[in-house]
């Protein structure tokens, strides 16, 4: 294959001329590294004559970035060497003032939170729909969304996540309509979502629905190093001009690796060459394995239906609730007993996730270990969680969750927490959306709520041997 991958045919041509460095990094082009991190070495070069800057470049990167941009639809695109974080990071910053307001889907990721903490930014949020026939998220609403739009008039951006973890896609582009009349951007953290541009077969990309600005991680999905990511902006994104970029640039490493660049670069080659053809493939081998996977007993591929979501097909969630397993059991007989690694559990769901370079024998063994765990199954299934839903309305809010995580903490037992305002992010699983952020004050429901989640073997996030982290009382 003829590779138009600058970055990459830049790196071999280097290494080829078999230069003798006296430059970073300290490992000399592997020769200081041991075993198979060698071969990785050999290309691990920093900035030297002809190898571009990440922070301004106008050679070999530019030209990656730009075939980038091509390939994924987008007006300018950045390259991230630390995931979609760092750009969920830039997005924010770029997006809205420090303290500003910012509409947010309540079951965002991590980074979402720490970005709007830092800019001691005001969260508005909404929650997701939640399903309770199959436990999943479906992603938020419009109504809820034009709801809150009218309620607070000064909010600066929306953030949503689509698709999330469980390849659920919901129907946004109403919603990015909706956002673009009030005139402030729409931003997605579309990171499960980097491989809808290479085939009809999934759902649409979010820049063909308008989105403002998104990050992708190459890594999850694509044949892309771990920490690879994209920062895409759309062709009419009401960002102010350069000011992703300058925030790409501020919050980035200055020795980005070319290793990374260049695994972005070979997997946008690979997706625009082959993708719709690898795609294709992948899907008739899901829909192969899907009829294979009805004739099991015991297990159950697990998609909503919602007519307000697409699913993506390479996401494979699975129930063994027939069989009276959890997730999590599941999720272990799995790895024990057929060396399968999913890519997570939860109390319901196994998740995995499929990609073209998973074969037909791969997906034999597939179906094998899946008899296998339904094999270990011990009749009914207990579902301690049926209680669980999402709540009603969320929590008061006493301070901003920036203005929190400054304040003095301690850790005290959950069972006296009512009343105290929460110094970190305390997410249930299920769920897993979060209950409580920083500056959010527990309430006794809460408590109660999270006791009992903990009572019947749910794991929460944020609690620790029963104790909870909240501000000191002034
Ligand atoms: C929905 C979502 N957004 C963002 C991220 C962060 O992506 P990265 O690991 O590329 O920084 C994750 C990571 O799991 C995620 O699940």
């Amino acid at each position: 294959m003829n590779m138009n991958t600058p970055i990459y045919n830049m790196l071999l041509k280097y290494s080829g001329k078999r230069p003798l460095p006296f430059h970073m990094p300290g490992h000399v082009m592997g020769r200081g590294l041991a075993g198979l991190l060698k071969d990785a070495g050999s290309l691990d070069i920093t900035e030297i004559p002809g190898s571009d800057s990440l922070h301004d470049p106008d050679g070999v990167i530019k030209e990656a970035q730009n075939l980038a941009a091509r390939a994924f639809g987008a007006a300018n695109t950045y390259f991230s060497v630390n995931g979609s974080s760092l750009g969920i990071h830039a997005m924010i910053h770029a997006a809205i003032r420090p303290g500003g307001k910012i509409l947010v889907n309540r079951d965002a990721h991590t980074s979402v939170i720490n970005a709007i903490s830092i800019l001691r930014a005001e969260p508005v949020y909404i929650l997701p729909d939640y399903d309770k026939n199959t436990h999943l998220n479906l992603g938020c609403r419009q109504d809820d969304l034009i709801s809150v739009l009218s309620q607070y008039r000064d909010i600066e951006a929306v953030f949503m996540t689509r698709p999330n973890y469980y390849g659920v896609a919901s129907h946004i582009g109403s919603m990015i309509e909706a956002a673009r009349s009030r005139g402030i951007p729409f931003l997605v953290d579309e990171a499960h979502g980097a491989h809808f541009s290479f085939s009809g077969l999934f759902p649409q990309p979010v820049l063909e629905l308008g989105a403002d600005a998104c990050v992708q991680s190459l890594h999850k999905t694509l044949p892309a190093m771990t920490q690879t990511a994209l920062v895409h902006e759309g062709s009419s994104s009401l960002l102010d001009k350069g000011r992703l970029f300058k925030y790409m640039s501020m919050l980035q490493t200055t020795s980005p690796s070319y290793v990374l660049m260049a695994s972005i670069d070979i997997a946008r080659e690979i997706m625009e060459q082959r993708g719709e053809e690898l795609y294709d493939a992948l899907y008739k081998r899901i829909e192969v394995f899907g009829r294979e996977l009805s004739k099991i007993d015991g297990v159950r591929r697990i998609k909503p239906d919602n007519p307000s979501v697409d699913t993506d097909f390479s996401r494979i969630v699975l129930s063994f609730e027939s069989s009276g397993l959890t997730g999590f059991e599941a999720e272990r007989i799995f790895r024990e007993s057929s060396g399968i690694v999913a890519e997570m559990a939860d109390y319901y769901h196994l998740v995995l996730i499929a990609t073209p370079f998973h074969t037909d024998e791969d997906f034999e063994a597939l179906l094998k270990g899946i008899q296998e765990v339904a094999r270990h199954g011990k009749g009914t299934f207990d579902d301690k969680f049926s209680f669980v839903g999402i709540p009603d309305s969320l929590p008061e809010r006493a301070m901003n969750p920036g203005d929190a995580i400054e304040m003095p903490a301690e850790y005290i037992d959950l069972n006296s927490a009512s009343g105290r305002i929460s110094a970190a992010t305390i997410t249930p699983y299920p769920p897993g959306i979060p209950l409580v952020y920083p500056g959010e004050v527990i309430s006794g429901e809460l408590v109660r709520m999270l006791s009992e989640i903990q009572g019947s073997g749910g794991r929460v996030h944020g609690i620790m041997d029963g104790r909870i982290q909240v501000i000191v009382k002034a």
